[in-house]
C-alpha cells in the first residue's frame, strides 16, 4: 500500500507562495491535494495610497507591484449565496451518508453551466470536510494508513472508464496503475479508498466521460457498482448532465437503468447572477462590496464597483462570476501597470473578456441605456 506512513508532501512550513504551480494537474494527486488544502491562505498585501506609492523607491515599487499582480489573479472565492447554498446542500448530504457500508449512499451532480463557479465551490467545500475529518479522526487510520478523506479525479477529454479508474489510481500514485483490465483498476482503486478511508470522491468535469449513445447504461452501471462498493459520497460535477442521460427516466431497459442512478442521485444547480428581482440586486451589490474591499489599488474608493459600476460590470458578465473575475483580474492588473490605480468604465473598456460575455453584452448595455432594467436594489445597505 502506497499511501502508508509517507512523509508530509513537500514540508509543512510553507513559503510565502507556496501555491505558484498549484495547477489542476497538482490536484491529481494526493500531495498536490495536501499543499491545497494546507497551504494558508495569502495575505493582502498592505493598501498604500498614491502618495506612499510615489515615495517608493524603485525596487520597492517592483516588489509591491508583483505582490499586487498575484493578489488580483488569486482574489477569491468569495462567499457568494449561490457557493454559501452549494455548500449548505453538500453537508446535508454528505453528513446524512455516514450509514452503514452495505447501503449504497446518495450521490451529487452538480449541474450547470461553465464559469458559474462549480469547481471553485466543491474544492473550498472538499478542503473544509477534509480538514474537519483529519481533526475528527486523526490524521491516520486505525491500521495505520494515511487518511485521505477526499479523492478528485478530473477528467479530460474523452475519457473512458479505464481511464477513469486509472485517475483514481493515479491520485493515489498506485504502483499498479500501469497494466491491467477496467475490472482489476477498479478493484485496486477500492483497495485504495478502503484503506486511506475515503469519504468522498469527487468527479470534475464528468461531460468528458465517453458518452456513446449505448453506453449511458454501462456508465450508469459502473458508478452504481462505486456507489454500492465504495463507503464514499460519489459527487459528480460537469455541465448539461441530465441532457445527457445521466439520470433520467423512462420505460425503456436503458431508462430503467439510468433511473436507478437518477433515483439515487440528487442534482444541484449554481445560478449566475441576476437582477430582475430586488433580492437579485441586493445579491449582485453585496458580492461587488465584498469583491472591492479586496482590491489593493491606491485611488480605489467605496462604490467604486458596487456604485459606479454595477450596470457596467453585470452587462460585461451577464453575472457570472467566472466572466467578472476575468475582468476584475485584467482590469487590475491593467490599473497597476499603467498607473491609473483605480477602475473605470474608460479603463475596463480596453480589457477584453471572454466570447461568450461579449456576446451578450451589446444587448443588455442597451437594455441597461434605455433604463428597461437595473442592477441597484432601491435600498442600499453598505
Ligand atoms: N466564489 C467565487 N469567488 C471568486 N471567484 C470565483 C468564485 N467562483 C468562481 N470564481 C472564479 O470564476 C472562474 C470560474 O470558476 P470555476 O472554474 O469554478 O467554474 P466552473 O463552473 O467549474 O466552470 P467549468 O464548467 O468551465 O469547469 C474561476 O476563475 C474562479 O476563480
Ligand atoms: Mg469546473
Amino acid at each position: 500500500m502506497t499511501a502508508r506512513r509517507q512523509q508530509p508532501a513537500s514540508g509543512e512550513a510553507q513559503s510565502a507562495d507556496s501555491h505558484a504551480g498549484l495547477d489542476n494537474l497538482t490536484l491529481a494527486r494526493k500531495e498536490g491535494w495536501r499543499s491545497f488544502v494546507t497551504t494558508p491562505a495569502r495575505s493582502q498585501p498592505e493598501p498604500l495610497s498614491a502618495k506612499e506609492l510615489r515615495r517608493l523607491g524603485e525596487g520597492a515599487l517592483a516588489g509591491y507591484n508583483k505582490q499586487r499582480r498575484i493578489w488580483h489573479a488569486n482574489l477569491g472565492p468569495l462567499k457568494t449565496p449561490q457557493l454559501t447554498e452549494l455548500h449548505e446542500d453538500l453537508w446535508d448530504i454528505v453528513d446524512s451518508n455516514v450509514q452503514d457500508g452495505d447501503k449504497a449512499k446518495g450521490a451529487i451532480a452538480i449541474d450547470a453551466f461553465p464559469g458559474l463557479g462549480k469547481t471553485t465551490a466543491v474544492l473550498a467545500f472538499a478542503k473544509k470536510f477534509h480538514l474537519r475529518e483529519i481533526a475528527e479522526e486523526g490524521e491516520f487510520t486505525e491500521d495505520g494508513n494515511e487518511r485521505w478523506p477526499v479523492c478528485r479525479v478530473g477528467l479530460t477529454g474523452n475519457t473512458g472508464m479505464k481511464d477513469f479508474n486509472r485517475a483514481m489510481l493515479e491520485y493515489f500514485a498506485h504502483p499498479g496503475r500501469t497494466s491491467g483490465t477496467t475490472a482489476q483498476f477498479g478493484h485496486r482503486a477500492l483497495d485504495c479508498m478502503l484503506s486511506c478511508a475515503v469519504r468522498l470522491l469527487i468527479v470534475d468535469d464528468l461531460h468528458f466521460l465517453r458518452w456513446r449513445a449505448t453506453s449511458g447504461v454501462e456508465i450508469s452501471n459502473h458508478f452504481k457498482y462505486i456507489a454500492n462498493e465504495f463507503p464514499v459520497t460519489l459527487m459528480f460535477i460537469g455541465v448539461g448532465l441530465a441532457e445527457r442521460g445521466l439520470f433520467s427516466e423512462g420505460d425503456s431497459y436503458a431508462n430503467a437503468v439510468l433511473a436507478q442512478t437518477g433515483r439515487r442521485t440528487t442534482p444541484l444547480d449554481m445560478r449566475p447572477f441576476t437582477v430582475d428581482t430586488e433580492t437579485g440586486r441586493r445579491e449582485w451589490r453585496q458580492m461587488l462590496l465584498a469583491l472591492e474591499q479586496r482590491l489593493v489599488l491606491a485611488d480605489k474608493n467605496l462604490g467604486m464597483l458596487a456604485d459606479a459600476l454595477s450596470d457596467y460590470l453585470f452587462a460585461r458578465s451577464t453575472g457570472h462570476i467566472g466572466s467578472l473575475m476575468t475582468l476584475i483580474n485584467r482590469g487590475c492588473q491593467r490599473a497597476v501597470r499603467t498607473g491609473a490605480e483605480r477602475l473605470d468604465e474608460e479603463l475596463l473598456n480596453g480589457v477584453k473578456n471572454d466570447a461568450a460575455s461579449e456576446k451578450a453584452r451589446q444587448e443588455l448595455e442597451a437594455a441597461l441605456q434605455a433604463r428597461r432594467i437595473t442592477t441597484r436594489p432601491r435600498a442600499k445597505t453598505r
